[in-house]
């Protein structure tokens, strides 16, 4: 997820775009860089590291004034985040610069079709293809939109991306797919942006762009096309938010963004990681098969959330490959001498790749021989940069210090390497392996079905506001989402919370039931494992005999559990190990919105920080 701007008009396309990218660098801030037309040519700066990076380089060496421009600020996907790999990317001759967000799936074909041709590549970017094909495509129709529309209708995957060309320096174009961009429409000047903050203070006059368009902007207005060439519809629309509800993208917290930008972020985890024929090809593991097949062991660290998906992953690497896994909270692990060997497979996860206690964790695996696995939400950090391989989270950058998308794309991640192993090492048939990635693939629209159906939710949470306790109850895959739900509502919130796995309440927990005290239980499918089903609704009922009231999350059509449920939440019918990625919705909205009606703040809890850089 990275900040796109581009500009068209009188004023200092320069400023323009930089006061438009600050407003965007909450989307990535690892490298940033602008493209300026001006005299006839193109000027470009970029400079890795944050925003203020390249204020300083464009000081130090200005570039001319032009009143056409565009700017980036990067997330990374391909390619460390370096001064190379920064936004914009020019072809050869420097006439062309193109900005981009998302991942070009088919890139690396595209990249030896044009070294073929002679093309000089100098990054390690997906991007850098499209500025080589633009300039390939104008050169035979001298027309940007229309090179713009003949490369899109060669790429695979999701991306917006937006080219300017010397050769026509009032122009700016851009395209979309599966990927955000908005144009803004002022007098004698147009816009282009990841979302609305970038030109909120110009104009808040907006038009709206439709999947597989592309637009091109002029000082006198913007025309739309499909990637077909075909005239498309522009459906104009007026923005009533300030600016700093624009970088929220209108949420009153970005925790409740990052919570609507779940089912883009668990599809953006599974962009270009199966082939054409639904085979996992997980290409930045670095780990060579063979390797894959020698290991007896797994061993996965990782800290709060993190560790919580880890033990998720538990179950489906077990359950799929047969190798043993253990979870280790990567904050216990060294000190308890562990035994790693150059057969155990350690996987360390990590949003934000600087958890000093993770970092540890797989500094010490290493020294022992161990490969280490990252998964990993923020490219170029330090956990992916000391490990053997990294599998990156395609979550985009996550500012609440809450977890929320992070965990999701975790959790896909995890299911991936899980299939993978069972790939590599034969205890997953391909045709097996195509039907998780099929469920996978679905569970995007089963989040967004459980996004729509949270309003009870929010009241039930604006409801036990007063509550000193909450309790969360599950089993398998469900026991680390109630400690996930409890987590969220401990940092939240600030209230007394635990999560216990259900079949632990009757050995010391169920002391605790009192009259009213609101308890959470995940339940697990009547489908599959209906044994547990049953389990736990004979727990839902010991807990309800004793006064406890009972919040009950289960899926659609699960009849058995409706007498015993005061509050009853219905989530997707999902396949028993997948059901995580549905069940914790609900918890992180109730966690959200209890923390809210205590007057919390929710994106910034009390004593926490969002990155754990001490031990
Ligand atoms: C909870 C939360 C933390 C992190 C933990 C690990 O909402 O955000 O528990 O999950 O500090 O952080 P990362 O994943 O960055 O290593």
């Amino acid at each position: 997820m990275c900040g796109i701007v581009g500009y068209v008009g009188s004023q200092s396309a320069l400023e323009v775009v930089m006061a438009g990218l600050k407003r965007l660098e909450y989307r990535g801030y690892d490298s940033a860089g602008v493209a300026v037309l001006a005299d006839g040519g193109m000027a470009a700066a970029k400079r890795a590291g944050k925003l203020v990076n390249l204020e300083k380089e464009l000081v130090d060496r200005p570039l001319p004034t032009g009143s056409t421009g565009i700017g980036h600020t990067r997330w990374a996907t391909h390619g460390a985040p370096n001064d190379a790999n920064a936004h914009p990317h020019l072809d050869n001759a420097g006439r062309v610069a193109v900005v981009h967000n998302g991942i070009i799936e088919n890139f690396a074909m595209l990249r030896d079709e044009l070294q073929e041709r002679g093309h000089e590549l100098s990054s390690e970017t997906d991007t850098e293809v499209v500025a080589h094909l633009l300039a390939e495509a104008f050169s035979s129709c001298a027309d940007l939109a229309e090179a713009m529309r003949l490369v899109c209708r060669r790429l695979e995957g999701a991306f917006t991306l937006v080219a300017v060309h010397a050769d026509e320096p009032d122009v700016v174009v851009g395209a979309r797919r599966n990927s955000p961009l908005v144009v803004g429409v002022g007098e004698g000047e147009a816009f282009l942006a990841s979302d609305v903050a970038a030109f909120i203070a110009h104009t808040r006059s907006a038009v709206e762009l439709g999947q597989d368009q592309v637009v091109e902007l002029r000082r006198d207005g913007v025309t739309v096309t499909g990637f077909d060439g075909r005239p498309a519809e522009v459906r104009s629309y007026n923005v009533d938010w300030d600016a700093a509800a624009a970088e929220k993208g209108g949420y009153d917290y970005f925790m409740l963004k990052e919570i609507a930008e779940q089912p883009r972020a668990v599809a953006d985890t599974l962009l270009g990681r199966i082939d054409a024929n639904g085979s996992l090809t997980l290409d930045e593991v670095r780990i060579s098969a063979s390797e894959l097949r020698e290991m007896d062991k797994v061993v996965i660290v990782a800290c709060g959330t993190a560790f919580h998906a880890g033990m998720i992953a538990k179950y489906a690497i077990e359950h799929w490959t047969r190798i043993p896994c253990e979870v280790e909270l990567a904050s216990e692990f060294r000190y308890r001498d562990p035994i790693l060997d150059a057969q155990t497979l350690v996987i360390a996860i990590s949003q934000s790749g600087e958890t000093m206690d993770t970092l540890m964790a797989l500094r010490h695996a290493r020294e022992q021989g161990s490969n280490v696995l990252a998964i990993c939400n923020t490219n170029g950090s330090t956990i992916p940069r000391e490990s053997d391989a990294v599998l990156y989270t395609h979550a985009g950058p996550e500012v609440a210090v809450a977890s929320t998308k992070a965990f999701l794309t975790q959790l896909v991640a995890c299911y991936l390497v899980a299939l993978y192993l069972g790939q590599v090492r034969g205890t997953k048939w391909g045709d097996e392996i195509r039907a998780v990635i099929r469920d996978l693939s679905q569970i995007g629209g089963a989040v967004e079905r459980v996004l729509e159906t949270m309003e009870p939710v929010r009241e039930l949470a604006r409801s036990l506001a007063d509550k000193n306790t909450v309790l969360f109850l599950g089993r398998h895959v469900g026991y680390p989402v109630a400690l996930e739900g409890a987590l969220k509502l401990k940092e939240l919130a600030y209230m007394h919370a635990e999560g216990f796995a259900a079949g632990e309440l009757k050995h010391g927990p169920i002391a605790l039931i009192d009259e009213d005290l609101p308890v959470v239980v995940v339940v697990p499918s009547p489908r599959g494992r209906s044994v547990l089903h049953d389990k736990i609704v004979s727990n839902i009922q010991e807990i309800r005999a004793r006064g406890a009231r009972t919040i009950v999350i289960a899926e659609e059509g699960d009849e058995a559990v409706v007498p015993y449920a005061d509050h009853l939440v219905r989530i997707p019918v999902t396949p028993t190990l997948l059901q995580p990625l549905v069940a914790t919705v609900p918890l992180q909205v109730f966690a959200c919105e209890l923390a809210t009606a205590r007057g919390n703040e929710v994106d910034q809890p009390r004593n926490l920080a969002k990155s754990v850089t001490v031990e």
